[in-house]
């Protein structure tokens, strides 16, 4: 470095490491703030939190429609029935695995497998079998949802507990017609 010029300052903000630290470096950051001490808890956020995500508008979800959403890093399938029934299941078919959310159909209040046409009735229970023979007992694994004012949420938790909340009914009798407009976005792969 040419003489005369000033070095660079590094600044490490409190209890925010970016890397591996020197016992022996005295501590130091903005003026004012305490460095953390060495021996402060990292603080690890889980990537997604614990609550309900908007996956669709009602109208997006007609009957007879399977419909595919992803939520923090898995798959959803909504799907309503004929007479209007909304479900949100989890995408994988009990019987061999195949995806509901790809050739998925709705016949009646039943949604049927695309390989081997199982039908699985709004509460999730397998009531026939694309052989004819009787069907076993496998279930559908369902995601809690709400419909509320034209919009669908889904409860997502990272150990799979219940909802713990409700999302609230917002008065809108006063408000105009909602409407939705979407954008798709050219982002980074
Ligand atoms: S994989 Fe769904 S019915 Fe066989």
């Amino acid at each position: 470095m040419a003489p005369g010029r000033r070095q660079p300052r590094k600044v490490r903000h409190a209890g925010l490491r970016t890397g591996p630290v020197d016992p022996a470096e005295p501590p130091h950051g903005p003026p004012g703030v305490a460095a953390a001490p060495a021996s402060s808890p990292q603080v690890s956020l889980p990537p997604y939190p614990d609550c309900w995500f908007l996956v669709a508008a009602s109208d997006e979800v007609r009957p007879g429609k399977v419909v595919n959403r992803r939520l923090a890093d898995e798959d959803v399938v909504l799907y309503r029935t004929a007479s209007g029934r909304l479900r949100a299941v989890r995408p994988y078919c009990p019987h061999l695995g195949a995806h509901l959310g790809y050739g998925g159909t709705v016949r009646g209040e039943n949604l049927v497998c695309p390989f081997h046409h199982f039908q699985f009735d709004p509460q999730g229970a397998c009531v026939r079998t694309g052989y004819g023979t009787a069907p076993p007992r496998a279930r559908l694994g369902r995601r809690e949802h709400r419909e509320i004012d034209g919009l669908v949420f889904v409860w997502r938790h990272a150990r799979g507990l219940p909802p713990s909340w409700e999302v609230e009914v917002p008065p809108v009798a006063d408000f105009p017609t909602s409407h939705r407009r979407v954008r798709t976005l050219a982002v980074h792969p």
